[in-house]
């Protein structure tokens, strides 16, 4: 079964998918974590949007993998390797989160990611969140979800993950980062963060994690009957 899930940054699409992983024995795929990767790489090689050459060369000569672990209280922790090394907490750093969108919006890039996505679904119970999840990777997804809360909501979250990781920042700092990757994401040529027809919409504005996860839940067991 593969569940599909969408929604702008701070909705919390990685915190629920990882207690459904946890909880109904899916496999975990984060697919920004994959763009943010392939940005991170990118930088540190002074690879421009424009080496369209060095980025197909660089594409055959990397390798995004997920370890899976849980720690002490039982809860899935997801460590993300590029090329073998754990980039775990630099891929969300204000670095890559204010550089991203721009890569991730390179069709060049989208296609070899989106390609990549799909194999690593294969013969799982998948949960795999992202932007072009419902509409471009699996269209045909048994299950799809597109998960929204306020800018104003999704900021303030942001903000306290980064003050609680020592991440020197403010709320407006962190809004208007938001904003402007909201805009880049739903305005990219391809792969464009929109809403499919059959998604079922979840605002999680005001609802806690788990009132969102029990939602989820339902949602999937009822797919499975
Ligand atoms: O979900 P995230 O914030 O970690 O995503 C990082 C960036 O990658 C963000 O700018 C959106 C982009 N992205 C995308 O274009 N398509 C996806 N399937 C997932 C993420």
């Amino acid at each position: 079964m593969i569940v599909a899930m969408d929604g702008p940054a701070g909705t919390g699409k990685g915190t629920i998918c990882k207690l459904v992983a946890e909880r109904l024995d899916f496999t975990y795929i984060d697919t920004g974590a994959m763009y943010r990767c392939i940005t991170l790489k990118m930088l540190d090689n002074d690879i421009k949007l424009e080496d369209t050459d060095k980025i197909i060369d660089m594409f055959q000569n990397t390798i995004i993998s997920f370890k899976n672990e849980k720690n002490d209280e039982g809860k899935l922790v997801q460590r993300v390797f590029l090329d073998g090394v754990d980039v775990s907490e630099e891929i969300r750093t204000p670095r890559i989160n204010e550089t991203c969108s721009p890569y991730s919006a390179l069709p060049l890039i989208r296609e070899k990611l989106v390609d990549l996505q799909r194999k690593l679904a294969v013969g799982n119970n998948v949960i795999m969140e992202g932007r072009d999840i419902t509409t471009v990777v699996f269209p045909n997804a048994e299950l799809k979800i597109y998960l929204d809360a306020t800018p104003e909501e999704r900021a303030n979250r942001r903000y306290k993950e980064l003050i609680s990781k020592g991440i020197e920042t403010t709320y407006e700092e962190t809004l208007e980062s938001l904003n402007k990757r909201d805009y880049n994401d739903m305005h990219k040529e391809v792969g464009a963060l929109k809403i499919a027809e059959d998604a079922v919409v979840v605002d999680t504005t005001n609802l806690g994690i788990e009132e969102v996860y029990e939602v989820i839940k339902n949602l999937i067991i009822d797919k499975m009957r």
